[in-house]
């Protein structure tokens, strides 16, 4: 960030979890999702203050630096957990912002908690953050901290950044706190999005809630007594990987080895197919198990030509819409292996189970096909890390339509997940791609990755940062 500015970051999760071993000590473990995946490269090199929740509850964790980050642990009470966490962010705000495809609840005790764990947050960073710092806040646990911290310390420049779809203006009318959010969300100098739609859809709802209509991308809010008037941008920064990080990552030796390995231990002869994602309804992985049963139902693959990995990553076991998905999902792979397999050939591995980066990369090396299939999901960065591994433009990538990547990856085979036929259609002609247009299609995959990675969005992002905070310095 220009002119010796401090950075601040601001996440419901710090990039690295708690985690006590058995031995009783305590070790860190990089956090889930694709939040951290995507901006602890950036400010590994940047240098910040990072403010966060440590991962477990009941607990205060002290200060402590990992390379050129200082961390600053939140502690949340395990009633906070149920009601500001697995309450009002994953059981009214995710769905919500997820076209609803579980229903959101609306609980008046889930909304007070997130309005507390949002001011502690808030008041965190005012005590910490250097005179003048930008203070970069991420994702929908914290929406209300832009305006709450703005009151605090107007010193500061604040970027907000969604990682998640914005809903569509009629979906978003059902919250009963919609006002709140939107004017917490002004707080900011900058809002970022990941897909045009979802800031048009902001700026649609900050003109209907907080009576700030947009010019173009940028909205205006009008002088009040105790406030000048200011301008918010609002806009699209579609965020990426280190796409530099993970092709070098599936170079190396002992990854190819691996890859090797996998490959054998599920048969050389078969296509392998790839799915990983956190274990989330949005997911589309009911979908994407049906086309795949039916596939071999109808005699189109066999459990001896093909194999379908399916990486489901533990996530929110806590909340009920999550239970009742494992239970499904569990269900139907019981039933997909029971129906079709063979002693000696299951054609579906199903791993409930966390993997390091390392294995994840072997993983993409090995797999034939990618398969990506989201209801809806605000970028998919698991879609970008495919592509990156993928330096031999070998292998096909099937992806949502309702993921932001599928603005940028035109050249995957595009899908709707409702449309079972459709789905079931691309995974054969994915399994039959010909080598050729195979090199055609990830060719222009890797040239989509690489011209946006993460290092660019995050330029593009700060640099929008930066020009606030300059404005606001001559406006001083
Ligand atoms: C998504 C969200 C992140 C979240 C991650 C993991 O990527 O955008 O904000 O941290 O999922 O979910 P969790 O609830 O475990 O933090």
């Amino acid at each position: 960030v220009a002119k010796g500015r401090e950075l601040v970051m601001v996440s419901n999760r710090l990039p690295v979890d708690r985690i006590v071993r058995e031995d009783g000590k305590t070790d860190w473990a990089p956090s889930p999702g694709g939040l951290v995946t995507a901006v602890e490269p950036i400010v590994r090199e940047l240098g910040c203050l990072w403010v966060g929740w440590a991962g477990s509850a009941d607990e205060e964790v002290e200060p402590f630096e990992i390379g050129s980050m200082r961390l600053a642990p939140i502690p949340l009470s395990s009633e906070e957990l149920e009601s500001y966490y697995e309450g009002f962010s994953n059981g009214t705000l995710w769905p919500l912002y997820h076209d609803v495809i579980s229903p959101p609840v609306y609980h008046r005790t889930w909304w007070d908690s997130y309005q507390r764990v949002n001011l502690r947050f808030a008041e965190r960073v005012a005590r910490e953050a250097a005179e003048g710092a930008v203070v970069w806040v991420h994702d929908y646990q914290l929406q209300l901290v832009p305006a709450i911290l703005r009151d605090l310390r107007p010193d500061l420049t604040i970027g907000f950044f969604l990682h998640i779809p914005f809903p569509p203006r009629s979906l978003f009318a059902q919250l009963p706190w919609r006002r709140q959010i939107v004017r917490g969300l002004l707080g900011a100098d900058v809002i970022g999005f990941q897909r045009v739609q979802d800031a048009v859809n902001f700026r649609y709802v900050s003109e209907r809630y907080a009576g700030a209509p947009a010019r173009g991308n940028t909205i205006v809010l009008p002088e009040t007594p105790d406030q000048a008037a200011r301008s918010v941008l609002a806009q699209e920064f579609p965020i990426s990987i280190d796409a530099g990080g993970f092709e070098e990552l599936a170079s190396r030796p002992e990854i190819r080895r691996r890859a090797e390995e996998i490959r054998e231990e599920l048969g050389q002869e078969r296509t392998i197919l790839l799915g990983v994602d956190r274990l989330d309804y949005t997911k589309g992985i009911r979908h994407r198990l049906k086309a795949f049963e039916e596939l071999l139902e109808d005699g189109e693959i066999s459990a001896h030509d093909t194999v379908l990995v399916q990486v489901a990553s533990p996530s929110r076991e806590q909340v009920e819409a999550y239970q009742q998905l494992r239970e499904e999902v569990e269900v139907t792979a019981g039933h997909i292996n029971g129906a079709h397999g063979s002693i000696g050939h299951s054609p579906l591995v199903y791993l409930h189970q966390s993997y390091s980066r390392d294995e994840m990369a072997a993983l993409y090396l090995a797999a034939d096909v990618m398969v990506v299939t989201p209801l809806r999901d605000g970028m998919n960065l698991v879609a970008k890390e495919y592509v990156a591994c993928r330096a031999d433009e070998g292998g096909a990538l099937i992806l949502s339509e309702f993921t932001g990547a599928a603005d940028e990856l035109r050249a995957a085979l595009l899908i709707n997940p409702h449309d079972i036929e459709a789905l079931k259609a691309a995974m054969l002609r994915a399994i039959h791609l010909p080598r050729e247009e195979q090199r055609r299609r990830m060719r222009s995959l890797r040239k989509a990755v690489y011209d946006n990675d993460v290092a660019h969005w995050a330029t593009q992002y700060l640099g929008a940062v930066a020009a606030a905070a300059d404005t606001r310095e001559k406006q001083v």
